[in-house]
């Protein structure tokens, strides 16, 4: 490969329309964040940049949904999002926004440009237009059926089902998200990038140059090219976003995927005022960390861009990542079957590295993974609890039980020893190779080899019955435990730093290079320790039962806050009605129906008389609370006997979505007989 000066590292603006969840961090976060960590090691020139996608219909929709404005959207979002990253170890040189002013400034000068260019196409199409809200439809102000799978529910960029991604005129059935209505076309001008005149280049460039790509990444751009390109609209008719620059465009702004990727230039620019090394300089770097959905816009578009206005430099590698589902669900923001980063964080303090963890090991870099809560629980337990945790702990706790907590001299090596410190250059070239391949996981398990490395030296010597016989021996072997503890501090410095850090405090060191990473001399003889603490702890089943329960609370409450009340049953006539004899009552006692779950009896006033009735509410209200509340009660249904009690009457409840009941009272005190007509 070329021999590079720097590197930019980006990873993919998220949206600030809601929270991060642990699919973003797996896709992409983590990743970079791994990869970067490991280049600053290197004592590599590294800008990694970052912040919030501000652009874009999602965020209006929202917006309007909860009555507030956009920017109080993206403000919320924004804050929320760059302190979890910041608490999960995130190392963002700048985590900045769209909508900062040096953004709207950059984006808008990189359109005039290509504008000034004749870079764009100037057409005016038929687009969908909502009559009654008076406003063009874009993107996923629409929606429809797709027209590939016949999804009902596609949005007008893209269909979330099939992946395919559209225009709003492709949809068949179109219907308004603000009104419901079926829209109408309407003429509108837009500028587009022509796709297809850089159709040769990108073929050239992508398909010839950058056959290292992975292969998810380098077929998904082959099939958008062999099926050929279109040119692309990039401006949009909305009132949120970049205006677009020229005469004659007001009320619409740049799309949101035009100036979403050049954030990454603002941001570098907002980072330092030598930015254009980064950007313009052939010796950079430039790596595009994202997830698939994301990849024609940072392989085909995105580079379409900066190759029109000429000046920058493309990116070198998309070490994109396929999705993490949730406990065997596609993880979905919108039916709330997600684990968000803030909530994790506040419920697992102090555990960044252990999520940090799990979702490397289990990072989607081929395929689509599962994140499961029982898969964390292991991987927690068994792994870091078990194996890096154990090791750490023993090797210190030994040296401060024999010595003080001072490190030990080696003796004489036996071909034991020699064996297990030869083992530690090859473990690292191993980890090495991988990080440099964008294996993170496969880096992950080689790392974790240096723990097991001196799980096992300790499991097989086994210093604590040599120590009343060999004290000579225990030195050395704890020695080279401690030199092992002390690599391990670096090696794993890039997955887990909160953990390094811990390692370097607990054997009072300073950071040590990558480069000298695998010695056996790191510790010197007669060094001072700390005493340590646990690195790691167990997860129980309780935990995990709690988190999975919570998943699927989540994802209920919001079904039914998003549910739609039953259709209207068939007329009946106002005879049928009157027939009903239904009375304002009042509770007079109330108490469980001994082994079961749901009954309450009651004792009502009616006002004719003093009824006794069994209604299944015990899940909603407890008996005490509820002497002396008005109810309503059909009196004149036939009484039935329900577990030996007769009932002489029904209660009226009304029922939630979600299947709650709660009583129909009077707004007022009532004379209890009272007929509801
Ligand atoms: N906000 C987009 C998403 O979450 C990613 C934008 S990446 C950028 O899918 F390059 F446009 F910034
Ligand atoms: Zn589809």
């Amino acid at each position: 490969m070329k021999d590079y000066k720097r590197y930019l590292i980006t990873a993919a603006l998220p949206y600030a329309n809601g929270p991060v969840h642990l699919g973003h961090l797996a896709g992409v976060y983590v990743p970079a964040d791994i990869y970067v960590r490991y280049l600053r090691q290197r004592g590599r020139d590294v800008a990694f940049v970052c912040g919030s996608d501000e652009h874009g219909v999602p965020i209006t929709i929202k917006a309007k949904k909860e009555g507030v404005s956009s920017q109080d959207i993206v403000d919320r979002y924004h804050k929320i999002n760059k302190k979890a990253f910041t608490d999960l170890g995130i190392s963002f040189d700048i985590y900045s926004r769209t909508t900062s002013p040096t953004h709207r400034e950059t984006a808008s000068e990189f359109f005039k440009l290509l504008y000034e260019k004749g870079e764009f196409i100037e057409k005016t199409t038929k687009q969908y237009f909502d009559t009654g809200a008076n406003q063009f439809l874009a993107d996923r102000y629409i929606t429809g059926t797709c027209p590939k799978c016949h999804n009902e529910e596609a949005y007008g960029d893209q269909c979330e089902s099939c992946g395919t991604s559209l225009n709003p005129t492709d949809l068949i059935n179109p219907k308004s998200r603000l009104s419901g209505n079926a829209p109408e076309l309407r003429d509108t001008k837009h500028w587009f990038l022509p796709l297809d005149k850089y159709e040769p280049w990108l073929k050239e460039w992508i398909l010839e140059e950058n056959k290292h790509w992975k292969p998810n990444v380098y077929g998904q751009c082959k099939s958008w090219i062999d099926a050929g390109l279109q040119p692309r609209a990039v401006s949009r008719d909305l009132d949120w976003g970049i205006p677009v620059p020229v005469e004659g465009a007001e009320g619409k702004v740049l799309y949101v995927w035009f100036d979403a990727p050049i954030g990454y230039i603002s941001a570098t620019k907002e980072l330092t005022p030598d930015w254009e090394k980064y950007w313009k300089d052939d010796a950079t770097r430039m790596i595009h960390f994202i997830g698939k959905d994301n990849i024609v816009f940072h392989c085909i578009i995105f580079p379409t861009m900066l190759k029109a206005d000429g000046s920058y430099i493309l990116p070198e590698n998309v070490p994109a990542n396929e999705f993490l589902n949730l406990e065997g669900d596609k993880i979905s923001t919108s039916k709330n079957w997600a684990v968000w980063l803030h909530e994790y964080l506040e419920e697992f303090p102090g555990k960044q590295d252990v999520l940090r963890y799990v979702l490397c090991a289990n990072s989607p870099e081929a395929k689509d993974n599962d994140f499961t809560w029982k898969d964390y629980q292991t991987r927690n337990n068994n792994e870091l609890v078990a194996v890096l945790g154990n090791f750490v702990n023993r090797a210190l706790v030994l040296t401060h039980k024999y010595f003080d907590g001072k490190v030990p001299e080696a003796g004489d090596l036996t071909d034991f020893d020699k064996d297990i410190i030869a083992q530690m250059p090859k473990i690292k070239d191993k980890v090495e190779a991988s990080l440099e391949n964008f294996r993170l996981r496969e880096a992950l398990a080689f790392a974790m080899e240096l723990a097991r490395l001196g799980n096992k030296y300790l499991a097989e010597s086994e210093p604590w019955k040599l120590i009343k016989t060999d004290e000579a021996r225990v030195k050395t072997i704890l020695n080279i435990s401690l030199q092992i503890t002390a690599n391990l501090s670096t090696v794993i410095e890039a997955f887990l730093p909160d953990t390094a850090k811990k390692l370097r405090e607990f054997l009072n060191i300073n950071v040590i290079s990558w480069e000298d990473a695998a010695q056996a001399n790191n510790v010197a003889a007669g060094h001072q320790t700390n005493k340590p603490s646990l690195l790691f702890e167990k997860v129980e089943d309780s935990q995990v039962e709690f988190q999975v329960e919570k998943l699927h609370k989540a994802k209920a409450a919001n079904e039914a806050a998003n549910a739609e009340a039953e259709p209207q049953k068939p007329n009946v006539s106002f005879d049928d009605f009157t027939k009903m004899d239904i009375r304002i009552g009042t509770i007079l006692e109330a108490k469980k129906v001994a082994k079961t779950k749901k009954l309450l009896q009651l004792k009502i006033d009616t006002g004719i008389d003093t009824r006794t009735v069994v209604s299944g509410i015990a899940e909603y209200y407890e008996p005490e609370k509820i002497i002396g509340k008005q109810v309503s009660i059909l009196v004149n249904l036939e009484t039935r006997k329900i577990r030996g009690i007769e009932s002489q009457g029904m209660i009226l409840m009304a029922e939630d979505a979600d299947g709650t009941l709660r009583f129909v009272e009077p707004s007022e005190n009532t004379k209890e007989g009272s007929q509801v007509s």
